[in-house]
């Protein structure tokens, strides 16, 4: 009789497609994608972002046809983000009831009542500089921010938004927001916070599609330093306790491990953004042939569930979807 190996065959559960798709441990479904938009003033608008093929800035008019072939193809979620007519010291665009994201929701839910809008709540579109709160004397103020960022949040939810997600980073927003929620009557709006987002250089094309670069200065007196995830857990057990519905890790690809200790120490439903920079890489390097983006694509979304995201903020969403 032949002597048994010494080692294992691991490679036994590998032979066959279909053995492989039997032991496959992460599986990524249109469901777990929410999909970013951009829109913008004016009528007929559709702008591709420079650094973000695929895209687009988009008027009021135009959304319902972007959202349609998401929705059909089962991604129950969209994010919004505005870009104002005008912008102010005071970001006054970011809770005018007429607003452009406060419009953008009214137009999403009447055309798709069962789509689940989320609102992004920031300053940083709406205010003159660019900075996600009021500036005084050259410093990010905290606590009259937080009192827009909850007036903000709460015309959104009154144009109908099913989720608010407040990305500034400023402390105290999301207990400040859930209370001017409960106050309106609006008990039953879940909060998605940034809990853990990092001063990130992946940001940059987002600000190109966003109008948001702060003209002076730069967002490390609120956002995290990124070497830091112990101070991660912290943020989030934070915003858990002032009554977050679902915590979001921002960026994903450079934090994974960050999703994972979140993942390992809270039993809440946690989101990963996948966000531009992260998507404008794939984009260039597949444009290039340096790289196969659809599988970049589904390598990276698929390495953000591994590590422990429920949910996946993509602009790679509708691609990523029609590939499952
Ligand atoms: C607003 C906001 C930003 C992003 C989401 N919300 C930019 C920033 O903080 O500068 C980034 C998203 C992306 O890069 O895809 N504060």
């Amino acid at each position: 009789m032949a002597e048994l190996p010494s080692f294992r065959r691991l490679r036994r559960l590998r032979m066959k497609p279909a053995l492989r798709e039997m032991v496959r441990e992460t599986a990524l479904a249109p469901d777990d994608f929410i999909y970013p938009l951009f829109v913008v003033p004016g009528s007929n608008i559709r702008r591709e972002v420079a650094a973000m093929p695929g895209v687009f800035n988009l008027s009021v008019d135009r959304l319902a046809a972007e959202v349609e072939p998401a929705v059909a193809l089962g991604i129950r979620a969209v994010l919004l983000f505005g870009i104002p007519e005008s912008k102010d010291e005071h970001a006054s665009g970011a809770y005018d009831p007429n607003g452009i994201v406060q419009r953008a929701i009214r137009e999403l839910k009447r055309r798709f009542p069962e789509l689940i809008v989320i609102a992004d709540c920031c300053l940083c579109e709406y205010t003159s500089h660019g900075h996600c709160g009021l500036v005084r004397d050259g410093v990010i103020v905290n606590d009259e921010s937080v009192a827009l960022l909850a007036r903000a949040a709460v015309s959104q939810a009154e144009a109908g938004a099913d989720i608010i997600a407040p990305s500034d980073m400023f402390d105290g927003r999301v207990a400040a927001i859930r209370a001017a929620l409960d106050q309106r009557g609006c008990i039953y709006t879940p909060i998605l916070s940034y809990a853990a987002k990092y001063a990130s250089c992946f940001y940059g094309p987002f600000r190109e599609a966003a109008q948001s670069a702060p003209a002076f200065g730069d967002r490390r007196s609120h956002q995290m330093d990124p070497p830091n995830v112990r101070e991660a857990l912290r943020e989030i057990e934070t915003d858990i306790a002032e009554g977050a519905d679902i915590v979001m890790v921002k960026p994903a690809l450079a934090y994974l491990d960050v999703i994972r200790a979140a993942r390992e120490r809270f039993d809440i439903p946690l989101a990963g953004y996948n966000v531009s920079g992260e998507y404008a890489m794939v984009k260039a390097a597949a444009a290039n042939g340096w790289i196969d983006g659809e599988r970049a694509m589904m390598e990276i979304l698929t390495a953000i569930k591994r590590a422990g995201a429920d949910l996946i903020l993509t602009y790679h969403a509708v691609e990523a979807a029609r590939l499952l």
